[in-house]
């Protein structure tokens, strides 16, 4: 089911999630809600909270379009350096520029409690990070300085590209 999406000021988006401990029946329908509802807002990544449920679940769109599902992830490792520009589903309209790692492994659960590994990078990667900030109650604007309308980061990219 599509739900509605919290927005940063809600208080679910700053609490820290709590682990899954039943894999049945319910998770697998959280897990469902928030692939149909990223699907719908044509995002990248949903955080369980950003749907109001405080539970360390998130999706994250892969490399090829398909869903990953995350359950109590981990970020076990990282590599190398990126910066560029970020968005949230619960920032609607904003965008901040953000340093993440390049390359990160995360371990998890699949919806069985079945241990899953991820090594991905570019912006699945950041992808990853930024999603699993959510279960700590943390987002990407409280490390950047500014945030920036869709028409400055027009703007900006324009500019960019004359310059080259
Ligand atoms: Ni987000």
């Amino acid at each position: 089911m599509i739900k509605k999406i919290l927005q940063k000021e809600d208080p679910a988006l700053h609490k820290v999630c709590h682990p899954v401990t039943n894999f049945d029946r319910k998770l697998a329908g959280l897990l469902e809600d928030l692939i149909a509802t990223l699907k719908d807002a044509q995002g990248l990544g949903l955080a369980a909270p950003q749907i109001g449920i405080l539970r360390r679940v998130c999706v994250v769109m892969d490399d090829d379009e398909s869903y990953l599902e995350l359950v109590n992830p981990e970020i076990v490792s990282q590599e190398g350096e990126q910066e560029g520009f970020e968005g949230c589903l619960s920032l609607a309209g904003r965008y901040g520029i953000v340093k993440r790692p390049m390359k990160v492994k995360v371990k998890a659960q699949d919806r069985h409690g079945n241990p899953v590994e991820y090594e991905r990078e570019g912006i699945t990667a950041r992808c990853f990070c930024h999603e699993i900030e959510h279960l700590d109650g943390h987002m990407y604007y409280e490390k950047t300085d500014r945030l920036f309308t869709e028409e400055e980061v027009d703007e900006l990219m324009r500019k960019a590209e004359e310059g080259e």
